[in-house]
């Protein structure tokens, strides 16, 4: 799935990076034909993005198909031309045998073949295990990147289970929307919270079509921006994406502190 051209080395601009869209037509509940497809990558583009990594699903409903993402990936990027840069992964559903099955390849699940792996958590999981399978990873050299713990119901009881995931080398990816209350009340807190201790790593669209669920960052940056300055916004949105295509470390990583504020999180609990 590595692909040598997408980088920004031809010199196009960079603007916003998005790293989790589901854009790709046909392949799961994102865009059903080419033309909504290419109706989302032009939301995508007024809104400022210059670079996106599609991420179909990979779960028990939808199985990846590297091929097909592959011929897809580039029919899409003929018709749009230099206007979007496209690189193309998946969004790995954390089953047994998804996990299983990336273990033993990992380079052609992850995004744009490189080690950061987009990884999906079930609604409710088992801590203890699912830390083993991240450590597993970790060991493979795997970055996984979690995919809106925000909107996590584990996550949001339990955000030092969170930080331990963190301190594994694991990075946290907020869904932009998050923000702006898009999942509700909590996802919107816990997403404030967590930029404000430094464990957002990265923000991405989770976009599945041009309007409804739109590929769309700039309301995100603009949040962040107000809330922790340009440099954050920046690197959330347009640096630390750019990082992941390009396969090298994160320019972006606080260091993790404990979490020392015990009456916030029972305010979110609550
Ligand atoms: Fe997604």
């Amino acid at each position: 799935m590595g692909d040598a051209n997408s980088s920004p080395q031809s010199g196009w601009p960079i603007g916003w990076v998005d790293t989790h869209i589901h854009l790709l037509p046909g392949l799961d509940d994102g865009p059903a034909d080419m033309e909504a497809a290419l109706a989302m990558a032009e939301t995508a583009i007024a809104d400022g993005t210059t670079h996106v990594i599609a991420t179909s699903h990979a779960n028990h409903q939808w199985g990846y198909q590297p091929e097909r993402v592959a011929e897809l990936r580039e029919q899409m990027q003929a018709s749009l031309g230099d206007r979007l840069r496209l690189a193309a992964g998946c969004e790995l559903h954390l089953s047994f045998e998804n996990v299983q099955a990336a273990l033993a390849n990992p380079r052609l699940y992850s995004l744009n073949g490189s080690r950061y792996l987009l990884c999906e958590f079930p609604e409710f999981f088992e801590r203890t295990s699912m830390g083993k399978a991240l450590e597993d990873f970790r060991r493979l050299g795997v970055s996984p990147v979690l995919a809106h713990p925000e909107r996590n119901p584990v996550f949001q009881q339990h955000p030092n289970t969170l930080l331990d995931y963190l301190r594994l080398g694991c990075y946290a990816q907020v869904t932009a929307s998050s923000f702006g209350g898009r999942f509700g009340k909590r996802a919107e807190q816990f997403s404030a919270e967590l930029l404000q201790r430094g464990w957002a790593h990265i923000v991405a669209s989770d976009g599945h079509s041009a309007e409804r669920r739109a590929p769309r960052l700039s309301r995100a940056y603009d949040f962040i921006e107000k809330e922790a300055g340009t440099e954050t916004a920046q690197a959330l949105c347009s640096g630390n994406p750019m990082a992941i295509l390009l396969d090298q470390e994160l320019p972006y990583a606080p260091s993790l502190a404990e979490s020392k504020r015990k009456g916030l999180w029972s305010r979110l609990r609550s």
